[in-house]
């Protein structure tokens, strides 16, 4: 993990005015923010822990938990909320065998949900590794899970 760490400081710089690019691409590798990964960084660029845990939190695209490698994100604001949303979490739930919040025993995937992403028009919305999938029914939801892990499995047979 240091050396990857090491090489994504090199990509930026130890500046400290790199240090969002550096955790985004931390955050890329590993799909959260690793506690050895943090330390590193606070080593190499001279960051105190504290910033860096600040830079963390406050943005969202950041997670200090461990994910799983595929992240399918269900909208519960309000216009997805009333379109049927909580049916999608359900079957996500049932499909992936993991609550809201967690994460597949195998680390495949995590199953989160977000307030509004501001594509209300869509709704309800899921978005799998980042792509929207708009006016979602329960039963798209198993065929969404199964695209992915065919992709994988196809990725993994190359
Ligand atoms: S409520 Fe889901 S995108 Fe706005």
């Amino acid at each position: 993990m240091q050396r990857t760490v090491d090489k994504i400081i090199d990509r930026y710089g130890a500046e400290e005015a790199e240090l969002l690019a550096v955790l985004m691409d931390i955050q890329a590798e590993y799909n959260y923010l690793p506690r050895p990964a943090l330390e590193r960084v606070s080593e190499v660029m001279g960051v105190s822990r504290s910033r860096i845990n600040y830079m963390a939190t406050f943005f969202s695209a950041f997670s200090l938990e461990e994910r799983g490698k595929h992240i399918c994100t269900v909208c519960m604001g309000t216009a997805c909320h009333v379109r049927g949303a909580p049916m999608l979490v359900e079957e996500f739930e049932r499909i992936l065998e993991v609550k809201a919040g967690g994460t597949t025993e195998d680390m495949q995937f995590t199953l989160e949900t977000v307030n509004c992403v501001g594509a209300c028009a869509l709704g309800p919305l899921v978005i799998v590794d980042g792509e929207y999938h708009g006016n979602q029914k329960s039963a798209q939801v198993s065929r969404l899970v199964k695209k992915v892990r065919k992709a994988d499995a196809k990725e993994g047979a190359a």
